[in-house]
């Protein structure tokens, strides 16, 4: 397995690959990577002949006050990873590599970015877009994996890829779970021991708000007020957004008939968590 700095040298070896009749896979990532990163890349390996995992904490998606500078990287331990599972490349550009000082080109997206993440994070879907295009038009992969730990995301890309004709698969993988039902994201490393038992309470309350449904519960009002009381009693625990949306569109829904999506965002002391469930 190598690891590849240059943009140049990445698109030879992609060349190389496609001259072999190879097909592609690419695993965004910003790494610091976890069992839920490593499940996307098992996946890749299985459905492509060959595997780039993107490594790259991208600056353009995070906030003035976010945690661009504090977010946890170690490139050593993500290639043991990568190459444990059977990566072919880890792509580990320097933000000088993928960013020229001057650049000043964005994608951008309407409506599926303003709810849930982008009322808080307004420019954060834009920094994602811009970046996973840049991977997509680098690496030209025939499929691309994404967590469904970041549902709207997901949903951001799916629509970017059709609106764009990138003409790449996407591939949603599900949340993978701590035994505990933490979903596994690189932001647990900043939760101390108390936060870390504190932020049980999001997937212990999108569970609640599930049992509701299955209850037969179709107001949509009523399962996201519960979610969000059931939240608030947990004292380090204060609430970004409880939502629940159309799983396509990500509008609000008002009576739960079909699929749908409970969504919520919480910040633990300082970290901010999402969590996330399906229902039908
Ligand atoms: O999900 C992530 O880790 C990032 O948002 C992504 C898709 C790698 C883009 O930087």
């Amino acid at each position: 397995m190598q690891i590849v700095k240059n943009i140049e040298e990445l698109r030879s070896i992609i060349k190389w690959w496609r001259g072999e009749g190879h097909s592609i896979g690419l695993v965004p990532t910003m790494g610091y990577l976890h069992d839920g990163h490593k499940s996307l890349i098992e996946k890749a390996v299985s459905e492509n002949d060959r595997v780039v995992v993107s490594d790259f904490v991208n600056p353009t998606q995070f906030g003035v006050n976010e945690d661009l500078s504090s977010y946890p990287r170690d490139i050593d331990r993500d290639a043991a990873i990568c190459e444990a599972v059977g990566a072919d490349v880890v792509f580990h550009p320097d933000p000088e590599e993928m960013y020229f000082p001057n650049h000043c080109t964005f994608v951008d997206m309407d409506r599926l970015t303003k709810g849930l993440c982008g009322k808080t994070r307004p420019t954060h879907f834009r920094g994602v877009c811009t970046v996973v295009s840049k991977l997509f038009n680098i690496v030209t992969p025939d499929r691309a994996y994404f967590g469904q730990k970041d549902a709207q995301q997901l949903a951001v890309i799916r629509r970017m890829v059709r609106d764009m004709n990138f003409g790449i698969t996407i591939v949603g993988c599900p949340i993978v779970r701590e035994a505990d039902g933490l979903a596994m994201s690189s932001r647990n490393t900043y939760l101390n021991p108390k936060e870390r038992e504190a932020a049980l309470v999001l997937h212990k309350s999108l569970v609640l708000g599930e049992g509701m449904v299955h209850a037969g519960q179709k107001d949509a009002k009523k399962v996201k007020n519960a979610i969000r009381e059931n939240i608030e009693k947990e004292p380090l625990a204060q609430v970004d957004y409880v939502e629940i949306v159309d799983v396509e569109n990500l509008e609000p829904i008002d009576t739960i008939e079909g699929p749908f999506l409970a969504a919520v965002a919480v910040y633990i002391g300082k970290t901010r968590l999402i969590d996330n469930l399906k229902g039908e």
